[in-house]
């Protein structure tokens, strides 16, 4: 029967557990700043180890620092159904966008537990590592690895804005867990489940609790790197400069002018712009900065894709640029198995739904490639998240734990 385990979820825990884990990195202004590999991190996973202790589960981590915890049912030798999302945040995040799929499928799984209800499979709650891409770019490092562990070579030397690599913060997470088994990558997944605020205004507009999502739109991000020279502000011509702020405000100009459309489609967002050596009386002689360029249309991402290093390049004289692509991710559709399993859910539960494409980008989009995956939005306060602002209802992120529930139980009984 549908619902004797969604019937079990806690609301009231599930919230207390949301507001516990906000205190990691909590920022003055009500948000999160929670960087992957960070300390903030690690107390979360103290935490979250320590839930799962309770219930008797076991944790574990990999080589690219996910986190795991592994309810052992049914046959131990069976790949298990995964569930989570991500702990990691923007510098200026919100209390629920990743920690909410972690969360959400703990208490899926206390509920199983609690129920004592017979499954024919594991299920392993996972936390990915660096989903944000903020602290380390490119972002989804950990399921990115785990869906292909080749990715992991070209990870392991990026370096954070003080020097630290992702090698240096996984000994961190190594000599701060000293006790916690490590497993190796690419172990077969039997289905992925993630569940996520929706992160923009539809669910809220349209009166509906479910978003039962039917892709992710594709996504690049590059780096730029603009060389110059440093000279005097005061006695240094114009002529004689190579100013590579300028040439980046240049550069952006022309971006923003490209990834202009009628209808509003494209996303094209500059996040960061670093200027080197950063001093008012000084001709910036490096300027580096981030390009995140988002369309439904794998096609039309690609053609904007490939006109941004010509276009740098027009802009950069006298300076030079050097663009690197960092993702390059495909518009994807997630399997009809999953989506119909959720909306089948969704509808025993008399929660309204709909269909919902994701803007967003998350980790289910690696592992969509090596097993089954779905996720399940719940509605945010105005659509508002990677902002200290982010809201969402105790009674909406419950109703999603609810059919993650079910969803879980069905995936792992066969
Ligand atoms: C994920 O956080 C994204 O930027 O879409
Ligand atoms: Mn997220
Ligand atoms: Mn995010």
């Amino acid at each position: 029967m549908i619902g004797a385990i969604a019937q079990r979820i806690d609301e009231a825990r599930l919230w207390q557990r949301h507001m516990r884990m906000a205190r990691h990195g909590a920022t003055a202004a009500g948000g999160v700043d929670r960087q992957a590999l960070s300390a903030a991190e690690f107390a979360a996973w103290r935490e979250l180890i320590a839930w799962a202790r309770a219930l008797g589960l076991s944790p574990f981590t990999d080589e690219i620092g996910n986190l795991f915890l592994r309810y052992q049912s049914g046959d131990a030798s069976s790949p298990p159904v995964l569930a989570g999302s991500h702990l990691d945040s923007q510098p200026t995040g919100g209390k629920f966008d990743g920690v909410y799929g972690v969360l959400a499928a703990l208490e899926a799984v206390q509920c199983i537990i609690e129920a004592r209800t017979e499954l024919a499979r594991p299920i392993e709650i996972v936390a990915w590592m660096n989903e944000e891409g903020s602290r380390f770019a490119p972002g989804m490092m950990g399921s990115s690895a785990f869906a292909d562990a080749t990715a992991m070579r070209s990870y392991l030397d990026v370096r954070d804005a003080q020097g630290v690599s992702v090698r240096e913060g996984l000994a961190a997470a190594h000599a701060a867990f000293p006790d916690l088994l490590s497993r190796p990558l690419q172990r077969p997944a039997a289905a992925y489940f993630e569940a996520h605020i929706e992160q923009g205004p539809v669910l809220e507009r349209e009166r509906r609790t479910i978003g039962i999502v039917t892709g992710i739109q594709g996504k690049q991000t590059l780096r730029v790197s603009v060389r110059g020279e440093e000279a005097h502000a005061g006695t240094t011509p114009r002529a004689a400069r190579k100013d590579a702020l300028q040439a980046a405000v240049r550069m952006i100009a022309a971006l923003d002018e490209l990834t202009r459309d009628d209808t509003d489609v494209t996303r094209f967002t500059v996040g960061r712009l670093v200027v080197e050596p950063n001093a008012p009386s000084v001709v910036p002689a490096r300027a580096t900065f981030s390009i995140d360029v988002r369309h439904p249309d794998s096609a039309t991402l690609a053609r904007l894709g490939e006109a941004i290093a010509p276009l740098c390049a027009t802009h950069a004289l006298p300076c030079a640029a050097t663009v690197e692509r960092l993702t390059d991710a495909k518009s994807l559709t997630f399997p009809d198995s999953t989506r119909n399993l959720i909306a089948n859910v969704a509808r025993a539960l008399h929660l309204p739904a709909m269909e919902i494409a994701s803007a967003a980008g998350h980790d289910a989009r690696y592992l969509h490639a090596v097993c089954p995956t779905g996720m399940i939005f719940v509605p945010c306060k105005g659509g508002v998240s990677h902002s200290e602002a982010e809201s969402a209802t105790a009674g909406d992120l419950a109703a999603g734990a609810r059919v993650l529930a079910e969803v879980l139980v069905r995936s792992a009984s066969a």
